[in-house]
């Protein structure tokens, strides 16, 4: 064996490389392993950056394009080059994946291009070459699409996440699997490209584990964007013609089928976690039912080995495995970090934005909490009127008896930005009047967050 590590990290997605970093900074010897041949996992290189950038841009043409007018602004000769707005989004992502790079340097992280395998305890080798020792094993090696039985995805024309992402021209027809983050906002990004998309949903609701309520609203503004939802449906077949794709439906609950006609469709019904060929039997641990590293509450797998991330248990978003990177390089060195996982926010970065923090109504009555409720919506905000952008809503909820908030749900313009107010508040164990007694800077978006929280106590002032 050669080199001596501190710890290795498998895997240089969001969750290992800030694991690898903080480490380095903590003082460790630290080698990240990544077989991708960029770092930065799949948020940097096929989720979150590259998704956000053709979201912002395709929300700017689709601007231009519809609503340029009704303000004065006329545009004549609109083009979309789609080309070049996808050479725009690879060059972020070249541009963010080589910072990573730089900073592994900056604070001497050995990066390690190849496969990483768990050849026994302390032990894991780079593309089957000889182990190299470490103290810790940290597995953030993150998550895969998950496939539609009897669906292969050819990258083409039935379509992960990854090929949506870099489709050659706009379909005519986009039907994507899933109403869940991933299906709602490519297929947001193809729609104001100019495609019909209709979103196949297998449950009665999109959204997932969104507060019921904003849900509805959420489907409501983006069907009057031009999105068609076909709920509690599910795709039994998908045939390739010469004409396109022959997609098969029936309802959840079965019952008369029906087909849709389209040329490309996306698979986006969830990610599940990745472990092939990782060598974790060697540890002597065995992934769970759901294909997950089991882990306990400080995210230990086996004394010297470590895991994070979408490989682990959790919500599957970039700065949760963040934090738990952070989390488990303070816990190598001795340090008792927390994290609060009811504080961590979701954003879906369609427009308007959807983002919430802490429990929904649901979750709430569920467990039994007497809770309060208070909600403005974005129609009455000033900020929101004199930009034009009014769908949406801020609600909260608190508890009955301690003001205490619980949850925050919001629906329009910035939400992604705004809801951390919230988190904040959530964090510290504030109450809703604290919120209501906080200065909001007028006019700004943020004031329908105040109002929520003043109609919670003695009433909302602007409506
Ligand atoms: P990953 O980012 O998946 O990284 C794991 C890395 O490990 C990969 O690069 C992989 O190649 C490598 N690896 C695996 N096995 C091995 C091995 N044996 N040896 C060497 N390397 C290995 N989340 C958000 O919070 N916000 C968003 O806006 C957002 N948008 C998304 C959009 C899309 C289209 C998708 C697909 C996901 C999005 N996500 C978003 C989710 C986010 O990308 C993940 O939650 C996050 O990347 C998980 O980080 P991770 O470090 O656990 O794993
Ligand atoms: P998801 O779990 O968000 O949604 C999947 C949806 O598919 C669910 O609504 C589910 O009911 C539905 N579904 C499952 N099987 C189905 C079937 N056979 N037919 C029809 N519908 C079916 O998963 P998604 O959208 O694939 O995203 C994966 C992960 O990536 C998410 O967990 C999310 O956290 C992360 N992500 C986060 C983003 C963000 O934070 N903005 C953006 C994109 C992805």
């Amino acid at each position: 064996m050669s080199e001596t590590y501190d710890l290795i990290v498998i895997g240089a997605g969001p969750g290992g490389y800030v694991a690898a970093i903080r480490a380095a900074q903590l003082g460790l010897k630290v080698a990240c392993i990544e077989k991708r041949g960029t770092l930065g996992g799949t948020c940097l290189n096929v989720g979150c950056i590259p998704s956000k950038t053709l979201l912002h841009n395709s929300h700017l043409y689709h601007e231009a394009r519809k609503n340029f007018a009704s303000l004065g602004i006329g545009v004549t000769g609109l083009t979309l080059d789609l080309a070049t707005m996808m050479a725009h989004k690879d060059k972020q992502v070249s541009l963010l994946t080589a910072g990573i790079e730089g900073l592994f340097k900056k604070n001497g992280v050995d990066y390690l291009k190849g496969f990483g395998k768990i050849e026994g305890p302390g032990q894991v080798s780079v593309d089957g070459g000889a182990p190299l020792a470490t103290k810790h094993i940290l597995i953030a090696t993150g998550s895969e699409p998950t496939p539609l039985p009897g669906v292969e995805i050819d990258e083409q024309r039935i379509v992960s996440s990854t090929g949506a992402l870099k489709l050659p021209e706009v379909p005519q027809h986009l039907v994507v699997v899933g109403g869940g983050v991933i299906g709602l906002e490519l297929g947001s990004v193809w729609a104001r490209l100019g495609a019909r998309v209709t979103v196949v949903e297998f449950l009665d609701h999109i959204g997932g584990a969104m507060d019921r309520e904003m849900g509805t609203q959420f489907q409501r503004i983006l069907k009057r964007q031009g999105l068609k939802f076909q709920l509690s449906t599910k795709v039994t077949n998908i045939d390739k013609t010469e004409a396109g794709l022959t997609i098969a439906t029936e309802p959840a609950a079965g019952g008369a089928g029906q087909t849709l006609e389209a040329d490309y469709c996306l698979i986006a019904i969830g990610r599940r976690p990745y472990t092939a060929g990782l060598g974790i039997e060697n540890i002597g641990v065995a992934i769970d039912a759901r294909g997950r590293v089991p882990t306990d509450a400080d995210l230990s797998v086996a004394p010297g080995v470590w895991a994070i991330g979408d490989a682990v248990q959790g919500a599957m978003l970039a700065h949760k495995a963040e934090e738990e990177g952070v989390a488990v390089a303070e816990r190598i060195v001795g340090q008792r970090p927390h994290i609060n996982y009811q504080a961590i926010p979701g954003v879906v970065y369609t427009a308007p934005e959807a983002a919430d923090v802490g429990a929904s109504e649901e979750a709430l009555k569920e467990a039994g909490i007497p809770y309060k409720k208070g909600s403005f919506p974005f129609k009455a905000n000033s900020r929101a009127r004199a930009t034009g952008a009014t769908d949406g809503l801020v609600k909260l909820l608190a508890h009955s008896e301690t003001d205490a908030l619980l949850g925050a749900h919001i629906i329009g313009p910035n939400a992604g930005e705004m809801i951390h107010e919230l988190v904040t508040v959530l964090e510290f164990g504030g109450s809703v009047e604290d919120i209501a007694r906080s200065s909001h800077a007028h006019p700004t978006l943020s004031e329908a967050i105040k109002e929520a929280a003043l109609a919670i106590g003695d009433g909302a002032i602007h409506i």
